[in-house]
């Protein structure tokens, strides 16, 4: 697989986690607003992640695929919204991490390398929101 495969791969992570979040939040406002204001703002920062692969692609000759798999939103509650993030959180940390020591290019490792320590962090907040649920 060479490097644009791998990162459109990345992308369409990061654009299943956009619309999940996006969708969840909207959802979560109507009653539960710190879990809905952590997924609306997480959701941006996958949008910056987005962003970021599309140019690394865009600059290695590639186009961005745009695309994502089918979208499983998670249960109904606030819950069930903050499991769905952990699970994407930590698929994506296993992808970035694979990635990372595939790819050779210094530029893209760094890039990559930054964008795992956001999903750690991601994962560290939306596990932080779920212990205050019970
Ligand atoms: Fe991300
Ligand atoms: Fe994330």
């Amino acid at each position: 697989m060479d490097i644009v495969e791998m990162l459109n791969i990345d992308l369409s992570g990061e654009i299943e986690a956009i619309l999940v979040y996006m969708r969840n939040s909207t959802v979560a406002l109507r009653n539960v607003c710190e879990t809905g204001n952590e997924l609306e703002e997480i959701a941006l920062d996958e949008m910056r992640h987005a962003d970021w692969l599309s140019g690394l692609i865009v600059n290695l000759g590639g186009k961005p695929a745009m695309v994502h798999r089918e979208l499983d939103f998670g249960g109904k509650t606030a819950s069930d919204f903050l499991k769905r993030g952990i699970e994407l959180e930590n698929g994506g940390i296993e992808m970035y991490k694979e990635h990372i020591s595939a790819i050779d290019n210094i530029k893209v490792k760094e890039k990559l390398q930054h964008i795992l320590k956001e999903e750690e962090w991601h994962l560290k907040e939306f596990e932080e929101l779920l212990y205050e649920q019970d």
